[in-house]
């Protein structure tokens, strides 16, 4: 599909055509997305005195990885099947220390003017099976070329160190039992994760305390 912007030569498109035109194409939109957390990151800073983020991670799939997604799903391996069916080509990790921070990135990120919000997954709210939890959102944004815009996909994953540190450590084992891991451990897992929202609520409410009293003064 390609759009003329009646009045103007550039052209919005999702018109991409090879593999080097996919790099360059996420790894720009992920650069975007950096530069605008990090802007938001430093006006929290001067406002709240505090940063909601802890750090930051981003990264481009790799095509093996792209090509398999494709498979499972039954997609032939083309550009144009990547384009369409594999959201998180671009991916983009912020990590922070309060849940609240966590609906508070979400709501300043889904408020800038060129980020259309295409879908939510809020695993915090709705935790997985597993015991996973995390807030979920794919975006796109205009990447702007020489002679045309694209809008690029970018996943974007918002959790606590609490919840990373669960999450990384699952990851982990589902990858050495390749999904399959003992019954034992999935429930010790399931277990853990509780103790994670535990964790995060009463570290939440500590903070809040801590907050209260410091404005009193
Ligand atoms: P994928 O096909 O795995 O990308 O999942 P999806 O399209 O159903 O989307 P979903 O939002 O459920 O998951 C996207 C990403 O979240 C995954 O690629 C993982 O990075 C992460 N994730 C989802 N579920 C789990 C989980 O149970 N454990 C861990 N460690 N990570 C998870
Ligand atoms: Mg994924």
């Amino acid at each position: 599909m390609e759009l003329d912007l009646s009045g103007n030569d550039i052209k919005i498109s999702d018109d991409i055509n090879s593999w080097e035109e996919v790099n360059l194409l996420y790894n720009a939109a992920l650069k975007q997305i950096q530069t605008k957390i990090e802007i938001l990151n430093e006006e929290f800073q001067e406002v709240h005195r505090y940063n909601p983020i802890e750090h930051v991670k981003a990264r481009v799939k790799v095509p093996e990885s792209i090509v398999k997604k494709l498979k499972r799903n039954g997609y032939e391996s083309t550009i144009e099947n990547m384009v369409r069916y594999v959201n998180d080509i671009a991916g983009i990790r912020i990590i922070c220390s309060f849940t609240s921070d966590i609906y508070r990135i979400a709501e300043m990120i889904s408020n800038q003017e060129d980020i259309r919000v295409l879908t939510v997954k809020d695993y915090i709210m709705n935790p997985k099976q597993s015991g996973y939890r995390s807030y979920h959102m794919i975006v796109s944004l205009p990447v702007y070329l020489s002679d045309r815009i694209v809008n690029v996909k970018v996943e974007i994953q918002i959790r606590t160190v609490a919840m990373d540190f669960w999450a990384s450590l699952e990851h982990k084992i589902q990858y050495k039992f390749e999904g399959k891991a003992p019954a034992h451990i999935n429930s010790e897992l399931h277990e853990c994760a509780v103790m994670v929202a535990n964790l995060d609520a009463r570290m939440l409410s500590l903070n809040e305390e801590i907050i209260s009293v410091s404005t009193e003064k």
